[in-house]
């Protein structure tokens, strides 16, 4: 079982990412579970999903009686174990998905019970032995905290040929340690892996692979389908990297950071 966290930049293709690879993963049989962690919840299409759920912050008694307060305390811990059964739903392959939502950041912002449901959420999501948890995450590193992150085996950060997303992936892999990530590695997208190739080497970051620019990413975009059922060489190159991906989980001496 493993947790997998996408990041970079806005527009680097994070969720075009993320939908391909949670779709892969299902159908090679892992219980493969996307979860839209962004605040623009378009994770949904990228699946080939048509009816999305609603976010989980949209359940406000249900957050309320897991996370809420009784008798002077906050629960700290909820019950999270049924959330993706009952609040999921399942796509193509069988993926399944969740959208977090969005919380308001009041005054209390990380003490109240809705980010605290979902912190718990992420951190226990992953139930079964053959389980794999893909998390499309918000740009930028601004959000990255233990409290969400403790626990992911392996974050990946999509970079696109360009100094600005190189430099986003630098500042992960400043965080990675602190915030509990045992494993770094990097895909580029939308273009050459030479040139960034090397800048990653220099940050040692481990590379998972390139995929090209590719014409159908955009159409399968335009059209509402998801790119796996659409096809091209960009999707050729995440089959590959998919592999990678497991490699690198399964390998246990390999650690990147
Ligand atoms: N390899 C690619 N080739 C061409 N277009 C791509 C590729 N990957 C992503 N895109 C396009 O880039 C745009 C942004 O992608 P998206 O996955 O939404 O990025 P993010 O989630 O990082 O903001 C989308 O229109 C998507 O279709
Ligand atoms: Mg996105």
């Amino acid at each position: 079982m493993f947790k997998i966290a996408i990041t970079g930049k806005g527009g680097v293709g994070k969720t075009t990412f993320s939908g391909t690879l949670a779709r892969m993963l299902a159908k090679d049989g892992y219980d493969s579970i996307a979860i839209d962690a962004d605040s623009d919840m378009n994770l949904a299409s990228s699946l080939g999903i048509k009816n999305p759920p609603r976010p989980l912050t949209d359940y406000k008694d249900l957050i309320q009686e897991r996370a809420g307060e009784t008798g002077g305390f906050f629960n700290y811990n909820p019950k999270v174990d049924d959330i993706v059964e009952k609040y999921g739903v399942v796509g193509p392959d069988n993926v399944k998905m969740l959208i977090m939502g969005t919380v308001e950041k009041g005054g209390t912002g990380c003490m109240c019970p809705a980010s605290s449901f979902l912190r718990a959420f992420l951190r226990h999501v992953v139930l079964k032995e053959n389980s794999t948890v893909v998390l499309d995450m918000e740009a930028g590193i601004e959000h990255l905290g233990r409290g969400t992150t403790k626990g992911i085996d392996l974050m990946i950060v999509v970079v696109e040929p360009g100094m600005r997303s190189i430099e986003t992936a630098s500042r992960i892999k400043k965080l990675a340690h602190d915030i509990g990530i045992k494993k770094l590695a990097a895909v580029v997208n939308k273009g050459e892996l030479e040139p960034v190739k090397e800048h990653l080497e220099e940050l040692n970051i481990h590379l998972l692979g390139g995929i090209p620019y590719d014409e159908n990413m955009v159409n399968a975009d335009l059209e509402g389908a998801a790119p796996i059922d659409y096809g091209g060489k960009a999707v050729d190159s995440i089959w590959n990297i998919k592999n990678n991906v497991l490699q690198l989980l399964l390998d246990k001496s390999n650690n990147p950071n």
